[in-house]
């Protein structure tokens, strides 16, 4: 098991079931598919397996970098956000390391893989599952070399206080903090430009994207992080594997931030949806939601003696359990936000599920 949502296929094989009738509210990708230019650019350039891609990448880093208006330099693409977390984790290689719980998993794994000792900094449901001042406080009696932050979370899919994370970014400048914000699902936000526009005058600040989410291509993989530790994002570059990025990745890389009309189609998408069920599953007086920021929702049920995981897969529906996050426990669960059918399928599934 990868620990992931998304594994579709492995769930359906270990449970009898037909893998084509599950619906995935487990893996939070955008509903509306790839774009159309980008299944098109591929059929097009299909001989381009052929040829080894360019192993610095130029057009592609020279795409990011327009479409942020940052340094060339800045600017390192990925085979997906994941292979930067592991990149920007062997880079510093920091001795300590700070995680807010609950979190993304991989970067407890990369942390782990180079012997890091790990603080864990619980965002507790008292607090909103929100990070705060106090975590300045930690940070000043523990001192880390890193601090990992996720805008929005994941799974809870809220949104840090723009203030908190300027004090934050404030901090670790001046102490010198590598300070990692996590940015994969921001795109989401229509109004947020997130980090990016600060790194030019940072040093210590390091921002990872991901457009598998946003512009669903999980499968063919794609990311970036920026940083003005130019020398950083050099040494990651001569570090890695050579041609990680396969070539179609790459084209498609190159035209992706022109497309306009997908990105506000799939705002207009997520606006109604995200309402949708937003008031729907909080109608359920068994469950708890928090309102969600991205393309997700986070909530608790608070029935004992009910799991809910395995009763909505009987009903083919497929949801994200997050018992394995630390600092969660089996009453929580995250739910991607889908097509109107399918959220209109979840509810009518939760209704039986939880009413009969
Ligand atoms: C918070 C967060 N960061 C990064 C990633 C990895 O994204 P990618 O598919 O670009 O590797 C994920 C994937 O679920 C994620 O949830």
């Amino acid at each position: 098991m990868s620990g992931h949502g998304g594994n579709v296929i492995e769930i359906a094989e270990q449970f009898g079931l037909p893998a084509n009738e599950l619906i995935d509210f487990s893996a939070n990708i955008n509903p509306l598919g790839a774009p159309e230019r980008v299944k098109e650019l591929i059929k097009n350039h299909l001989a381009c397996i052929e040829k080894y891609p360019d192993a610095e990448y130029r057009h592609l880093h020279q795409a990011i970098a327009k479409a942020h208006q940052c340094a060339y330099a800045s600017v390192i693409a990925g085979n997906g956000a994941t292979e930067l977390i592991y990149a920007v984790v062997r880079y510093l290689n920091p001795k300590r390391a700070l995680l807010l719980i609950p979190g993304f998993a991989e970067y407890r794994r990369a942390l782990q893989q180079i012997g890091a000792e790990i603080i864990d900094y619980p965002l507790t449901e008292n607090a909103g599952f929100q990070p705060d001042l106090r975590l300045l406080d930690t940070l000043s009696n523990t001192h880390p070399d890193c601090v990992f932050i996720t805008t929005p979370n994941n799974p809870t899919g809220l949104m840090p206080d723009s203030q908190f994370m300027q004090s934050l970014v404030e901090y670790c400048e001046k102490h010198k903090i590598a300070l990692i914000v996590d940015e994969a699902f921001i795109d989401f936000l229509p109004d947020n430009r997130g980090l990016i526009p600060q790194v030019a005058a940072a040093q210590h600040l390091y921002i990872l994207r991901s457009l598998t989410k946003f512009f669903a291509i999980p499968g063919l993989r794609l990311g970036y992080l920026i940083s003005g530790d130019i020398t950083g994002i050099a040494e990651m570059k001569k570090r890695r594997e050579p041609w990680s990025i396969n070539a179609l990745a790459a084209l498609v890389g190159e035209i992706l931030f022109d497309e306009h009309a997908y990105m506000t189609a799939t705002h207009q998408w997520l606006k109604s949806q995200q309402h949708y069920l937003w008031t729907h599953l909080s109608a359920f007086p068994e469950l708890t939601v928090w309102p969600p920021s991205a393309n997700f929702l986070f909530f608790r049920c608070n029935e004992p003696n009910l799991h809910l995981w395995h009763a909505l897969l009987k009903q083919r529906i497929l949801i994200r359990h997050c018992q394995n996050y630390v600092g969660l426990d089996d009453r929580y669960y995250r739910v991607a936000i889908r097509s109107e059918w399918e959220n209109q399928r979840l509810i009518a599934a939760m209704q039986q599920v939880l009413h009969g």
